[in-house]
C-alpha cells in the first residue's frame, strides 16, 4: 500500500545507508532511493563493485542529492566506513545478492558495505535477490540463518517472475514499497507497541442477497489499512481483519479476509484473546438480508423482490467477553450529525478506551478520501480536534494515544 509521498514519520530528517549489490534487481533500488529521499531521508547510497554492471553511481547520486559512494575504499577519506556506520539510523541492503550474504554472514569487510556492516550499530534490513535454486542452495540457508542469528532483519525474497527465461520461484527481490515499509519499522524508535499484539478491522462489509449481488457500504478500508501499516511499522504483530478493499494490504500484517459482518464477528472472537489492542476501524453492516436467495434472483416480469433485512450482531458489544483484561480497545463513530454527543455515547455503550468520530458530510472526511478530521474521544482526557490530515497521520495520531493505555506489563 504506497503511502504519502511527502516527508514523513519514521523517515523525516533521518538518515539510511542504502547497500546496492550486484544483480539485475538492482533497478529497483533506484526507486528506494529515491521514495527514502521523498520520504525526508537523506540517503547514502553504497554500490559493490558487483552493482556497477547494472546501475550507475549518477542515477543514486540525481536522485538523492548525495554523494554515491563505490566499491572499496575511496581515496580522501578513509575512515568513510566508520563515518557512515556511524551516521546511519538504518542500513539497508536491496538487494542483497547470494554473493554479498556469503560475505555479511562470515563476518568480512573486503569492501566499503561489509565493512560499514561490521561498523554500525544501527538496525540493518537485508533483502535477499536472486535465482531460486541459489536461494535455495543449503550454503545460502545456513548464511541467512547466521544472519537472522546476529540480528540482522531479513525481507523477504518474494515469489515471483524471476530473471529472464528463469520463470518464478523464491527470490524474487520485494518490491520498492515493501522494502520502504520495512525501512520504516528499523527506523521507528522502539515503542510501547513493540512486540505487542494489535488487531485491525477495515473495510466495508457486505451482506449476500443472493449469490452475485450484496448490501455494502463506502467504506474503502483506508484508515484501517494506515491503522495496521502504522502498528506493524511501531514493532507490533498485526492482525488486520479486512472486509473486501481494494488496497494492497500493508507488508508484515496478518491479513485475515472477511466479507460479512457475521464472520468479521468471528474472526475478532478468534485473534482477540491474545490481543493488546483492538483498533475497530471497519464499516460493519447493520443489518442483512434475511433471507438469501440460493440462486440469483431472476428479474420476473413486473416483479420487483422484497428484500426483508435482519440486525447483525455488534462486533465490538458481542465480543467483550472475549477482550483480555487490560486489552486497549478503539473505535470509529462516523456519523452525519450530532458528531460528539454520538460518538461519547458510542465510547460508553460499547465500553471503549478511545473512540474516533467524524463527519461524514465534511469535505476531505469519510469514505473515499485519503484526508480526515477526526475528534479523538476518550474516558477522561478533553476530546482532541485534529486538523485535516492524511489517513497516514490519522492514523499515527491514534497509536500515538494507544500507546500510553496500554497495561504496563509488557508484551502478553
Ligand atoms: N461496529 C461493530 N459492529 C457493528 C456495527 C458497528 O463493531 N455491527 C463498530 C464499528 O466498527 C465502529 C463502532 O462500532 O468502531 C461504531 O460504528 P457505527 O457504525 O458508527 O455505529 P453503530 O453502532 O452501527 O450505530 P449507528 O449506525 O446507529 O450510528
Amino acid at each position: 500500500m504506497p503511502g504519502p509521498r511527502g516527508p514523513r514519520r519514521p523517515f523525516a530528517g533521518r538518515r539510511v545507508v542504502l547497500g546496492v549489490t550486484g544483480g539485475i534487481a538492482a533497478y529497483k533500488a533506484v526507486t528506494v532511493a529515491r521514495d527514502l529521499t521523498l520520504a525526508g531521508a537523506q540517503v547514502d547510497v553504497v554500490l559493490t563493485e558487483g552493482a556497477l554492471e547494472f546501475v550507475r553511481p549518477l542515477t543514486f547520486e540525481g536522485l538523492t542529492g548525495r554523494t554515491a559512494h563505490v566499491g572499496a575504499w575511496e581515496p580522501g577519506e578513509p575512515l568513510l566506513h566508520i563515518r557512515l556506520a556511524r551516521e546511519a539510523d538504518a542500513v539497508v541492503v536491496a538487494p542483497a545478492t547470494a554473493n554479498f550474504l556469503a560475505r555479511a554472514a562470515a563476518g568480512m569487510a573486503d569492501d566499503l558495505l561489509t565493512a560499514v556492516l561490521l561498523a554500525t550499530e544501527a538496525p540493518v534490513v537485508l533483502c535477499p535477490a536472486m535465482n531460486d535454486r541459489m536461494y535455495a542452495h543449503p550454503a545460502t540457508q545456513a548464511n541467512l540463518r547466521r544472519l537472522a542469528e546476529i540480528g540482522y532483519r531479513l525481507a523477504g525474497p518474494a515469489v515471483g517472475p524471476l530473471a529472464w527465461g528463469e520463470g518464478e520461484g523464491p527470490g524474487r527481490l520485494i518490491d520498492p514499497d515493501e522494502i520502504l515499509a520495512h525501512a520504516g519499522r528499523a527506523l521507528e524508535p522502539a515503542g510501547a507497541l513493540a512486540g505487542r499484539r494489535v488487531v485491525v478491522t477495515a473495510g466495508g462489509t457486505r451482506e449476500p442477497i443472493d449469490p452475485v449481488r450484496f448490501v455494502g457500504n463506502r467504506s474503502s478500508g483506508r484508515m484501517g489499512y494506515e491503522v495496521a501499516a502504522a502498528a506493524w511499522r511501531r514493532g507490533a504483530h498485526v492482525v488486520l481483519v479486512s472486509a473486501p478493499s481494494h488496497l494492497v494490504p500493508p507488508p508484515g500484517v496478518e491479513l485475515v479476509r472477511v466479507e460479512t459482518a457475521e464472520q468479521m464477528r468471528a474472526a475478532v472472537e478468534h485473534a482477540l484473546p491474545s490481543a493488546d489492542a483492538l483498533v475497530m476501524a471497519a464499516a460493519v453492516a447493520d443489518f442483512r438480508p434475511a433471507d438469501p436467495a440460493a440462486q440469483k434472483i431472476k428479474k420476473e416480469a413486473g416483479e420487483v423482490p422484497t428484500i426483508r433485512l435482519e440486525g447483525t450482531a455488534d462486533v465490538l458489544l458481542s465480543t467483550r467477553a472475549a477482550r483480555p483484561a487490560g486489552c486497549v480497545v478503539v473505535g470509529f463513530a462516523l456519523e452525519t450529525a450530532d458528531v460528539l454527543a454520538n460518538g461519547r455515547k458510542k465510547l460508553e455503550a460499547k465500553g471503549l478506551h478511545l473512540l474516533v468520530a467524524n463527519d461524514a458530510t465534511e469535505t476531505g472526511a469519510g469514505f473515499e478520501v485519503d484526508t480526515n478530521r477526526v475528534t479523538i474521544l476518550s474516558r477522561d482526557a478533553d476530546d482532541e480536534h485534529l486538523p485535516l490530515l492524511s489517513k497516514a497521520e490519522v492514523a499515527d495520531r491514534i497509536l500515538d494515544r494507544v500507546e500510553p493505555l496500554l497495561s504496563a506489563d509488557g508484551a502478553r
